[in-house]
């Protein structure tokens, strides 16, 4: 077991991070008239009472200072065969939605239509973390699809449930 005290550069610690597996959320609302939205692999369920999950954000992001300006964001957990789409979905913010099926509620949360659940969210709570945002989030609804397996985000790769 190495020394707990060592010095965590930041490969260290993306190679540490990376060795827990998550899914992949798109996080989206329509701004102003316009899609904006970014992939996140930080997402949580947080409480049951009253029900909230949260995700976190880099402080450098440009595209979460437009999201967080929606009524409602829409969260949608990708696929397996998400992979592609996640990229798009991380890419240049112009064409992050080129060619995605997608639905729009009344009050602006964007959901993937391919997704395996899509929750519709308001913005809870803002948390300063380091260099992220911990941006705890209302559920107002779900929907969750009996078909299809998540899309999993281990050590930099996509992969899927065997
Ligand atoms: C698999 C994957 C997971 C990601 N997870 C997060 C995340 O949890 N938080 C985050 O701020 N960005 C995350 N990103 C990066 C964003 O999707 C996006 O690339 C970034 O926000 C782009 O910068 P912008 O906010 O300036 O548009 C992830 C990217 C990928 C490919």
């Amino acid at each position: 077991m190495p020394s707990m005290s060592q010095q965590m550069d930041s490969r260290m610690l993306r190679d540490a991070f990376g060795a827990f597996p998550t899914g992949v959320v798109a996080v989206a609302a329509q701004v102003d008239g316009r899609l904006v939205g970014l992939a996140a692999s930080s997402f949580t369920s947080v409480s049951l009472e009253p029900p909230l999950v949260s995700f976190s954000v880099a402080k450098g992001s440009t595209t979460w200072p437009e999201l967080r300006r929606a009524e409602h964001l829409g969260v949608t957990v990708l696929a397996e065969d998400h992979g592609a789409l996640c990229r798009q979905l991380a890419g240049p913010a112009q064409e992050r939605f080129t060619g995605v099926a997608f639905e729009i509620t009344d009050s602006g949360a964007v959901m993937l239509t391919e997704g395996i659940a899509q929750y519709d969210c308001t913005v809870r709570e803002e948390l300063e973390a380091g260099d992220h945002v911990i941006v705890l989030l209302k559920l107002h609804a779900v929907v969750v699809h009996s078909r299809g397996q998540p899309l999993i985000f281990h050590r930099s790769e996509f992969g899927r449930l065997a």
